[in-house]
């Protein structure tokens, strides 16, 4: 079997170190890895495999002899060095925003939009963490009868901010407990936050419009008409997003069940008599996107609801990558 040079751009990060362990964990066929971050890692060490690996700072020559390269390191680090990286004879899953919305540049999701890579592209996207869950629970509700138009509110874990969020989450958590009369009005612990990236001219937010944009691409509709609300909420890790769909036809709740039993990288778990439903503490550490509390929306002709959860770090970053790179292979 052919094995690949691969690159970690990021690797000490939280997504870096998710895509070290997913390489492991679904052995994928690794002749050198070579794990790259900023000045400051430099003299730490990661372990792959057994064995030890220096972190090395990443530099113009870190791609030579390359094939793949894993980026997460920033949407500047990418918009530099991926071009570089390819430049080098490596390709490219870049996990930042960068590149997502480049019209050379495919944004791939395994599960909905595969035929979107054609061999030929040598820097691929992957796309925003709670649309990526998005469009593997709502493609194939799509494929059955039209979606017409997306509302969509996300509930987002602290981690798809980074490993210092986790750590600022904890250490707010743990001061709020000793003494609630002292708080920043915009920390994530004992709160929910309505600001996700930057506020951009029309005040919506930047990841709100990354979710519209990104969803019209994978799903090859560009003008689906999306609107999104983008929060961030005091969980770790797993992402939910509360869909509400309105189709051209009629799809009962019952038929939504079984197209997504059957699609793939779902797991439909929806029971409201005996109280299941996904949450972010359950999909933590799982790869599929969940689905529940699938049910009828009155106040449109034909309206599904839907609660999608999934781990944001695994399917909405490292994950779909490493899956990318499977396609590649
Ligand atoms: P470092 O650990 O050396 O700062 P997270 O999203 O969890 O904060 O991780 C970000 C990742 O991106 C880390 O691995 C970080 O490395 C890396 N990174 C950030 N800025 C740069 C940069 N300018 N050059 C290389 N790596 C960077």
């Amino acid at each position: 079997m052919k094995t690949y040079n691969v690159a970690i751009a990021g690797a000490t990060g939280l997504v870096g170190r998710n895509f070290i362990s997913i390489l492991e964990e679904r052995n994928f066929p690794v002749s050198s890895i070579r794990f790259l971050a900023s000045e400051r890692s430099s003299g730490k060490r990661l372990p792959f495999r057994g064995k030890e690996f220096p972190v090395e700072v990443l530099k113009e020559d870190s791609f030579k002899g390359m094939d793949l390269a894993l980026f997460s390191a920033g949407g500047s680090t990418s918009l530099k060095f991926a071009p570089i990286a390819a430049e080098s004879g490596a390709t490219v899953i870049d996990n930042s925003s960068a590149w997502r919305m480049n019209a050379n540049v495919p944004l791939i999701v395994p599960e909905v939009n595969p035929h979107a890579l054609n061999g030929s592209h040598k820097i691929i996207a992957n796309p925003n963490c709670s649309t990526i869950q998005m469009v593997v629970a709502i493609k194939p509700l799509h494929d059955a009868a039209q979606i017409k138009r997306i509302v969509v509110s996300t509930y987002q874990a602290v981690s798809g901010k980074g490993k210092a969020a986790v750590d600022d989450l904890k250490r707010d958590a743990t001061n709020y407990l000793q003494d609630s009369t002292k708080f920043n009005l915009k920390q994530h612990a004992f709160n929910a936050v309505p600001h996700i990236d930057v506020f951009l001219d029309d005040d919506s937010t930047k990841e709100e419009t990354k979710m519209v944009n990104e969803t019209r691409k994978i799903m090859g509709e560009p003008n689906m008409p999306v609107s999104a609300t983008c929060v961030r909420v005091p969980v770790e890790t797993g992402h939910c997003c509360s869909i509400n769909l309105e189709f051209e036809r009629s799809l009962e709740p019952q038929e939504a069940r079984d197209i997504l039993r059957a699609a793939p990288g779902v797991i439909v778990m929806d029971n409201a008599k005996e109280q299941i439903y996904p949450t972010p503490l359950f999909a933590s550490g799982k790869d599929e996107v969940f689905v529940g509390r699938i049910r009828q929306d009155n106040s449109v002709k034909y309206g599904l609801n839907l609660w999608v959860v999934a781990d944001n770090v695994r399917k909405g970053a490292a994950l779909n990558a490493v899956q990318i790179a499977e396609m590649l292979i």
